[in-house]
């Protein structure tokens, strides 16, 4: 589906009734990422996943991509749905900074979040660096480049020796991201604020899950985390690593729904 939202039309998929469980993709990811929430959460929520701008079927306009400008997209996308009731965020990696900025931007919108392979810090001088050498490559070499590069830290080393058909999958999804995405992205989460002071002020509940074997965000990332807010719930899941939704998609959708099921009582 698209919405045509004030100059920019954003794709997303929909399904079920109910709460409203928005799904925040990472980078330089799409809302393919979460093919198997789709499946089984729909009847749980009405479960909304948008390509983020510069993402999957979405425009592309150029960068950069301020985690606030795609946090206020995804307000507007469930303004046009009509979906103004408090929701539940749920955000991986990139897509847990605009979970926490749209909590920041927009908290009487948010019922409870859930942070995937995320962290709340902001990028160290080394990391900024980082991420120039990063679009420079896309730029250079283009986005093929950047998947290959990512590819072996995306998931867990035992599943990315046992499941090839994962690893095409991801390897797909990042190739199919346009230049100004992945570059939008990169300077945007490079100039991403640091979101540590604003854990303790979450007063909605929050699920914190992690892989245990993620090479991109380490978990003690989720540990510190869950430490600093009031109402916290931490799961690290094993045999999972940056994509542990794809990875262990029953541990995964079992802690969400379970997270569901919570915010209900
Ligand atoms: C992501 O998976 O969204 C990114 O790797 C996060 C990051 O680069 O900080």
């Amino acid at each position: 589906m698209r919405a045509q939202l004030p100059g920019l039309v954003l794709a997303y998929d929909s399904a079920g009734s109910g709460k409203t469980l928005l799904l925040l993709h990472g980078y330089p990811l799409s809302r393919r990422l979460w093919r198997p929430q789709f499946k089984h959460l729909a009847d749980a929520a009405r479960v909304i996943a948008p390509d983020l701008r510069g993402h999957g079927d979405s425009d592309a306009p150029e960068g950069p991509y301020s985690m606030d400008q795609l946090a206020d997209d995804a307000v507007a996308l469930l303004d046009s749905l009509g979906l103004t009731q408090p929701a539940i965020v749920a955000g991986l990696s990139m897509g847990g900074y605009v979970a926490l900025a749209l909590y920041r931007r927009y908290p009487s919108r948010v019922a409870g979040l859930i942070l995937a392979a995320t962290k709340a810090g902001a990028d160290s001088p080394e990391a900024q660096a980082n991420r120039d050498k990063s679009a420079a490559l896309a730029r250079e070499k283009g986005v093929e480049a950047i998947a290959e590069a990512m590819l072996p830290k995306m998931l867990a080393p035992a599943t990315y020796a046992a499941n090839p058909g994962l690893v095409a999958e991801a390897r797909a999804m990042m190739a199919a991201t346009a230049l100004n995405g992945v570059v939008g992205d990169l300077m945007g989460m490079k100039g991403r604020p640091d979101s540590t002071a604003l854990l303790a002020q979450i007063s909605r509940p929050v699920l914190v899950i992690h892989g245990q074997d993620d090479q991109l965000i380490p978990a003690r990332e989720a540990e510190a985390t869950y430490a600093a807010l009031p109402n916290g719930r931490l799961v690290l899941v094993p045999n999972a690593g940056h994509l542990l939704n794809l990875e262990q998609p029953e541990s995964f959708n079992a802690e969400v729904r379970t997270f569901l099921q919570s915010l209900d009582a």
